[in-house]
């Protein structure tokens, strides 16, 4: 069973370091945006070409509103460019785009186009590009609750019905079925924390955290990881 290749279906990037890439540079921290914008292409037509069915990319998280307007005007725009310039490549590619995230508290232009790349992409059978954009846990686990809630207050569901898969089909991760839940995590950066991120969804994720900063990360960074990955024996909870 160990030595069995463990299987890579969904595989989950915080990117991280944009910032300190664009300051190592004495560049405007929008410049790391920019490069770790084209990074998502780099690193997208890598994971396609390595068979991945999902790869869930943290974008933007409820927290990170709190930054300068100038940066979030920013990255708000980011979808915009990022859909403009690759998606003849996406659609080439067969790739289906997701965006999981809070869609409407976006500024009406980032929400349209973020649509509009999921409805053009909607038949894609290939990897699924799913962006964790304005997406936090937390607050996506109150959600569920209170969605369930809700049911039970109205007869539809019993307390007893209430269990892990009901739940889980709650979550904004629950359209990745039959991959909801990731493999394997990655955070660039040489931060050590989930920072909001997938909380349910990583019970039983490997994590990987590697000092490169997100724009430096490369498709030779990534195989290597992977098959440091490929070497672990994930037990879950067994022998
Ligand atoms: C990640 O890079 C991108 C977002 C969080 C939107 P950062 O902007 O967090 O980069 P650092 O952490 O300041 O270097
Ligand atoms: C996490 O990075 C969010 C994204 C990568 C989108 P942050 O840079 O916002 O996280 P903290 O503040 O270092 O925890
Ligand atoms: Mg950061």
């Amino acid at each position: 069973m160990s030595n069995e290749k463990k299987p890579l279906n969904h595989l989950a990037i915080i990117m991280d370091g944009n910032g300190r890439w664009a300051k190592k540079r004495h560049k405007p921290r929008f410049m790391g945006h920019k490069e770790g914008m084209n990074n998502i292409r780099r690193i997208a037509l890598a994971a396609n070409d390595l068979g991945i069915k999902v790869l869930t990319l943290y974008a933007f998280s409820t927290e990170n509103w709190g930054r300068p307007t100038d940066e979030v005007n920013y990255l708000m725009k980011l979808p915009i460019n990022f859909f403009d310039k690759f998606m003849p490549e996406l659609m080439e590619k067969n790739v289906r785009v997701n965006i999981m995230g809070y869609a409407d508290e976006l500024p009406e232009k980032t929400s349209q186009i973020t649509q509009k790349a999921m409805a053009d992409t909607a038949n894609n059978t290939g990897m699924i590009l799913n962006f964790a954009f304005n997406y936090g846990s937390r607050r996506e686990m109150i959600s569920g609750v209170k969605k369930i809630a809700q049911q039970v207050k109205t007869g539809k569901l019993s307390l007893d019905e209430i269990n892990e898969n009901l739940f889980a089909k709650e979550l904004m991760t629950a359209k990745l079925a039959p991959y909801e839940d990731p493999d394997l995590l990655i955070r660039t950066s040489g931060e050590e924390r989930i920072s909001n991120f997938l909380l349910w969804q990583i019970a039983y994720t490997e994590f990987s955290f590697t000092k490169k900063l997100w724009p430096d990360f490369n498709e030779e960074d990534l195989k290597k990881l992977i098959e440091e990955y490929q070497t672990r024996d994930r037990r879950f909870g067994k022998v």
